[in-house]
This record gives structure tokens, sequence and C-alpha cells, in this order.
């Protein structure tokens, strides 16, 4: 196995202004890269801000990221950060606006770049130096080489390469407070997908299945708290459920799934469900978590030792684990997706030879995938 995270992680609270000087040793120029609400409403903005100030590191601000950030827009903004001579690039928010400040990275150093040639990696320039700022606890991005962004058809694509990882990364977990119940459910189940997927993936070995265990005994307390009132609880309510320490041990949960995927990568429910993002808008921890179920029950078929194995760790059994994804933490608005059969014949091409399918530690063929997508959703 091939463990290489060379990612300057610091944590904890006012870790950014304690460490304003990692950000001028990435140069004098930035542009800090972020969507239009969450890195304003959690303070991570200001806090960046603040330390840029504080190290003498001018920059331009591009606030245009949305979920699943298309390409298109990663290029709009490096051209921005090109032409406004940024030296390095600066990601605040959760798992779109830190992919796409990798590949903003990529396009402002190379201005010219078009989408075939990005997912190519055909960049005659390395990309620009790094930094992200986590304002979710879900994606992990902060510590991995991956980026999943929107191609011109639509599609999410991830891409991988050494290039993309940040050289430092901030995890203040009290960034993460403002977010919603809906928020911080999507993004904690999307923690339990990358966790559970890594465990089950082929390339799994006990250093990546320590960090998935660590990852969803963390997690799975807060997640139940969080979504014991159902998605409608309030946000004051949701903030009584889950004190400062919840949050933090969910933030330090979704660092530790980034390491677990960063080496082993996902399996099938993470694929089959940027087929849910793209085509119902379903956000992409619930996407992908409502496949776990199946994918739990296809794993243990295959190999009953090993999945009894991670139940033990856990300290869940599979019922119990199932019903904390199903009945916790997933929108009952799943149940108003439906899909007809030829639809589910119309995508089924797409996971033939697909890596991630093939990474799930049981074979599963798209006559599988077709079974599991009418289970859930042929009505
Ligand atoms: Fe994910």
């Amino acid at each position: 196995m091939d463990y290489f995270m060379p990612t300057r992680l610091y944590s904890g609270a006012d870790c950014i202004s304690q460490h304003a000087d990692a950000f001028r040793a990435l140069g004098s120029r930035c542009a800090i890269v972020t969507g239009k609400h969450a890195a304003k409403a959690s303070g991570a903005l200001d806090d960046v801000a603040r330390a840029l100030e504080a190290a003498g590191v001018a920059s331009c601000l591009w606030d245009g990221v949305t979920e699943n950030p298309p390409v298109a827009a990663c290029a709009e903004a490096g051209r921005f950060a090109a032409t406004n001579n940024a030296q390095f690039i600066v990601g605040i928010g959760g798992g779109s606006a830190l992919d796409a400040a990798k590949a903003v990275a990529v396009f402002a150093a190379n201005p010219g770049l078009d989408e075939a040639d990005f997912y190519a990696k055909d960049w005659a320039n390395a990309p620009l130096p790094i930094a992200l700022v986590g304002t979710t606890a879900g994606t992990g991005s902060e510590v991995t080489k991956v980026s999943v962004l929107t191609d011109s058809a639509h599609r999410k694509h991830s891409i991988h390469d050494d290039a993309l990882y940040a050289a430092v990364a901030f995890g203040d977990s009290r960034h993460t407070h403002t977010c919603s119940l809906s928020t911080t459910l999507s993004c904690g189940v999307d923690v339990l997908a990358h966790a559970t997927e890594s465990y089950f993936s082929r390339k799994a070995d006990d250093i990546s299945r320590a960090f998935s265990v660590r990852a969803i005994r963390l997690a799975a307390g807060p997640l139940k708290l969080a979504g014991v009132g159902g998605l409608h609880t309030a946000k004051t309510l949701v903030d009584k459920l889950l004190s400062p320490s919840h949050r933090e041990a969910l933030y330090n949960a979704s660092i530790l799934g980034g390491l677990a995927i960063n080496t082993t990568g996902t399996c099938f429910p993470h694929n089959v469900g940027y087929y849910l993002t793209e085509t119902y808008g379903v956000p992409h921890g619930f996407a992908s978590a409502v496949f776990l179920p199946a994918m739990l029950e296809r794993v243990r078929e295959e190999d009953p030792a090993y999945a009894a194995e991670f139940y033990e760790q856990i300290g869940l059994d599979e019922d119990a684990y199932t019903s904390l994804i199903t009945d916790f933490c997933l929108p009952i608005e799943l149940d108003n997706i439906s899909m007809t059969p030829d639809e589910i014949e119309a995508a089924l091409p797409r996971w033939e030879n697909n890596g991630s399918v093939k990474n799930t530690r049981a074979d599963v063929t798209t006559a599988d995938i077709r079974k599991i997508l009418t289970s859930l959703f042929v009505r």
C-alpha cells in the first residue's frame, strides 16, 4: 500500500490565527475560492481574512462555487486568479468549495486548459499551492488528493493527483457549528459512507481500517443524536442536541474518513450515488449512503467473517448500523424519487467496468445494481 499524505493539517480552536504564517509561506498574493454562504456564515472567511492581513498577504475573492461544482466554473475562477496574479489558492467551505479550489489551482497555473486536458492531467504547469479551510464535517477533502467535479455533460467525475494535495489545511470545528441539520446529516452520513466503503474496499489494509473504524465510532453517536428528531428539527434544537465536542468528533471523523478513502478509494455506493445527484439533485452524502445497506448485505454474503469483524470493531451489529443510516440520517424525501425500469436500463452501462464498482469487496454486477435501484426506487 502507498500511504502518501503530505498535507500539513492544523486543527483545533483558533488554528487559523495561530498559524497565519503558514499562508505567508505560500506567497504574498492569493485567491480565495468559496461559495456564497457557508464561508461567511461560519466565520471562516473572517478568520482567514484576519490571518492574511496579519501575515501581509494580499487576496482577491471568487465566491462563485456551487454544489457539485462544474469544471467550467473552476476554469473561470482559475482565469480570475491568474489575472489577479495569485500565487496560491485558499479554498474555504465544504467539499464543493475545497474540491473546486484544487481544480482552480490547476487552471490558475494553466489558464488556457480545456476540460479534456484537465481530466487527462495534461498540465504544462504544476498547480498553484493550495490552502484549505473546512466548514463541514463530511468530505475529508482537506487531506485528500481527490477533487470531484461535474463535467460539461453534467456527469460527476473524480480526479486524483498528488499535485492536488493541499500544502496546508485548517480544521477548526467551530466553523461547522452553523451547519443546518440537513447539512450536518448529509455530510455526516458521507463520513459513514467514506469509512464503510473504505473498509469494504479491495484495497483496505490494517492501517486504512483503523481510520475507518475510528471514524465510524466517533461519528455514530453525534449522528444518532442529530437525526433523532428527523430532518425538520429546528436549528436551535440541533444546537442543543449537538455540543461543541460532538461537532469536533464529527469533524475529526471526517478527516479520518478522508484519510481512509485517500488510499483505498470508494466503492459502488459513491459512484451510483453520483447518478442520484446528477439526475435528482440528491445531496452527495444522502445519495451515497442510501446504497450502503445494499453494499453491507452484499459484502456480508461474500465474506461473512470479514463483515463480522467490521461490526465487532465498530461496536454495532448490522441491524443497528443499518438503522443508524436509514432511520436517523437519510431524509424521507428520498421516498419521493421514482424511477422507471427503462430509466434504470439506460443508466446501467455507466457501471460496466467502473473502478469504484470493481473496488467493492464483493462481485457486484450491473444486474446487482439493477436489482438495488429497482428495489429502492421503482414504486
Ligand atoms: Fe463522499
